[in-house]
């Protein structure tokens, strides 16, 4: 995964503005970045090497068979509805996480996330869903909505971190939850972030 895509591979309403390198709670650094459709091999590469729990945790049960289709589906997004960040080690450009809203209906948008296994525990999930929360708001989505395994522990604590998760339903081992996305603590947590901001500031 490149840090800074080649120009020509960035489509034409890329949000420049969502590029950060983030300083990590170990120290590790990496850039956030938005994904963009040639970061297709990589993202294929990375399904088909990531281990089963988290594949049976990310997607809810069975690993996807990694198509075309799906790989469109991934990386051609219109960053207003759908909207996914990748992060890569600042100092080898290897990818490491991904996460991604789509919006599911009147200001609502379902979020997801995956972090290598080696990543984990150090604010990584926190960071790209603060910022996936910013560029959410900016685009008329107030609530974030995650379905996950009832078991899923780092999910459920991800979700609690602003006190603001309402459960709303558990079926068959499955839970959803509702985050109310406040503005001020959003822009507080971003703020407050380990950055170098990439890009220019979002408007
Ligand atoms: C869930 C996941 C994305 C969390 O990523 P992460 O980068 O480790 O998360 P963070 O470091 O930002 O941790 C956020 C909080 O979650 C909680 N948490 C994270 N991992 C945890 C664990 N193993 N046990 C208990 N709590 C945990 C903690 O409260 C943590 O905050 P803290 O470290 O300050 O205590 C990661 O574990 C993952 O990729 N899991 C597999 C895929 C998945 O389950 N995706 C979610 C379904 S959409």
């Amino acid at each position: 995964m490149s840090l800074q895509p080649h120009p020509a591979d960035l489509p034409p309403d890329y949000p420049v503005a969502y590029e950060r390198e983030v300083r990590l709670r170990d120290g590790r650094r990496v850039v956030i970045r938005p994904i963009v459709p040639s970061d297709a091999p990589d993202l294929a590469a990375a399904i088909r090497s990531a281990d089963a729990e988290t594949l049976h945790r990310r997607f809810l049960g069975g690993s996807p068979r990694v198509t075309p289709e799906l790989l469109t589906r991934l990386t051609q997004l219109d960053y207003t509805r759908r909207f996914a960040l990748v992060a890569a080690d600042a100092t080898g450009g290897r990818g490491v996480a991904v996460a991604r809203y789509e919006h599911l209906g009147e200001g609502v948008a379902e979020v997801a996330v995956a972090v290598d296994p080696a990543w984990r525990r150090v604010g990584l999930a926190t960071a790209m869903v603060e910022i996936l929360a910013q560029a959410a708001l900016e685009r008329n989505i107030h609530t974030f909505s995650a379905s996950y395994l009832a078991d899923n522990r780092p999910v459920a604590a991800l979700l609690s971190l602003a006190d603001l998760t309402r459960p709303r339903e558990m079926e068959q081992g499955l839970a959803e939850s509702e985050v109310e996305l406040d503005r001020g603590s959003v822009a507080a947590a971003v703020r407050a972030m380990n950055t170098d901001q990439h890009g220019a500031a979002p408007s």
